[in-house]
């Protein structure tokens, strides 16, 4: 039986503002609630988008009327308040990462399995066009057998528009690992069984990195993985929170197998192919997929004479669908037009997923088995870099069921 939803919106920060409107003008929602420890700012909330305030998240949970929970804390509170809400009977929709322990992300799907409720982690990324063309140019086996890939995560923390209190900013980067995982993981169909890991230690003195200044004790800025994975190919993610690059932050730089690739550099995505027999004399073929993959707002403004910088400097990729994303824009509800939107595109297909899941009782895309299976690699990684880079295995929580 189909069920309705009604949401509150946990947390009124900088970025579940870019949901609220999509929560509310989603055909399959009755109604939201905004809810924040800062009165002001949940007020705020309640005037730009004409929504009503609930005090607080426990009056969340205790209410009949709330069937989900939209949670846009701070990342490190993300497994208290997923727990306490499955355990309340409610279901989730959460910004990324599943949470920061491995413990937080196990006990998640298991209650996700024990009440049956719906979980979606808000993974940006998987609708990032990069990882929607690599998905759709490897099931297509353009590239024959994975071999290798790289993704990454780039967000220097002066730019960076969350945590950005001293001890939030020092957090090991690899809590926040779900971008790049996700990306690269679900591109390969693979989940990681193996990884190594090490940290750069920061350079600069500025009170955000380093023993004793932060809550985690944290001294890396950038944190770097080499990921076995259950494919047999390896992926390499970086997290990377000091560093002179700007757009887009998250990407696949390059996705190898063993008969064709993809690489990506600045504006250029480009796929490479052997068109004739393996040999001295094999043939390559290039073509160049920019303009398929890029915003359109992009394509559009490429004879721009500072075409690269701007696209370095992240101009046209906010809210501007790419035709590789055109079969996801085809199920987005007419209410959605002309609504702003954001992350390359993604915020539409994110809020539709777990309105659609949640009314025909199907699990999302992104549901608590590929969350768990994005985020727990880098919370394993983190301890092999503070061991200097020992071999550590990745916990599986398993695939979930197929709906
Ligand atoms: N591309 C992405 O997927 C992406 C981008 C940006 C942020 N994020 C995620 O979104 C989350 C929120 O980021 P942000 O920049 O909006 O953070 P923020 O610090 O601006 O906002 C978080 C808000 O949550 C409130 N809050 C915390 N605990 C609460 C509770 N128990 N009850 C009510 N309110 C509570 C805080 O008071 C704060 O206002 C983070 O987890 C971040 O990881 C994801």
């Amino acid at each position: 039986m189909s069920e309705k939803l009604t949401v509150a919106v946990i947390g009124c920060g900088r970025f579940a503002q870019f949901f609220v409107p999509l929560f509310k003008a989603h055909p399959y929602v009755e109604k939201v609630y905004v809810c924040d420890l800062i009165r002001e700012k949940a007020e705020e909330y309640k005037e730009r988008f004409d929504v009503e305030i609930i005090d607080t998240f426990e009056e969340a949970l205790a209410n009949p009327e709330i069937n989900c929970i939209g949670n846009f804390t701070q990342r490190h509170l993300h497994g208290d308040i997923v727990i306490r809400a499955l355990k309340a009977g409610k279901h989730l929709y959460s910004a990324v990462p599943m949470a920061t322990s491995v413990d937080e992300c196990q006990e998640i799907v298991e209650l996700v399995k024990q009440t049956g409720k719906i979980y979606m982690m808000g993974e940006t990324c998987y609708y990032y066009p990069c990882a929607m063309y690599c998905r759709e140019a490897y099931k297509e086996g353009k590239f024959g057998t994975f071999v290798h890939g790289d993704s990454q995560y780039f967000h220097d923390i002066d730019a960076i528009g969350y945590g950005k209190t001293p001890n939030e900013a020092g957090m090991p980067p690899l809590f926040y690992p779900t971008h790049s995982t996700g990306m690269i993981l679900s591109a390969t169909d693979s989940y990681v069984k193996k990884v190594v890991c090490l940290g750069y230690k920061d350079t600069v003195n500025d009170g955000r990195f380093g023993k004793g200044t932060n809550e985690w004790d944290n001294e890396f800025s950038n944190q770097y993985v080499l990921m076995e994975l259950s494919n047999g190919g390896i992926a390499r993610v970086t997290e990377a929170r000091r560093i002179g690059y700007k757009s887009p932050s998250s990407y696949i730089s390059g996705f190898y197998g063993t008969d064709g690739s993809y690489e990506f550099s600045n504006a250029q995505h480009l796929l490479i192919e052997r068109i004739s027999a393996r040999g001295d004399d094999e043939v390559m073929k290039v073509t160049d997929v920019s303009d398929y993959v890029n915003s359109s707002e992009m394509t559009y403004n490429k004879n721009d004479p500072e075409f690269k910088t701007k696209a370095a400097s992240h101009e046209w990729q906010w809210d501007v669908f790419s035709p590789v994303q055109q079969k996801e824009i085809d199920r987005l509800p007419k209410e959605y037009d002309g609504l702003p939107n954001g992350h390359m595109g993604s915020h539409k297909f994110l809020i539709d997923d777990f309105c659609k899941a949640v009314y025909n009782h199907k699990h999302p895309i992104v549901n608590a088995w590929k969350a768990a299976r994005y985020t727990i690699p880098g919370l394993v990684a983190i301890e092999s870099a503070k061991q200097g880079g020992v071999p550590m295995d990745v916990p599986d929580c398993g695939e979930g069921p197929k709906d």
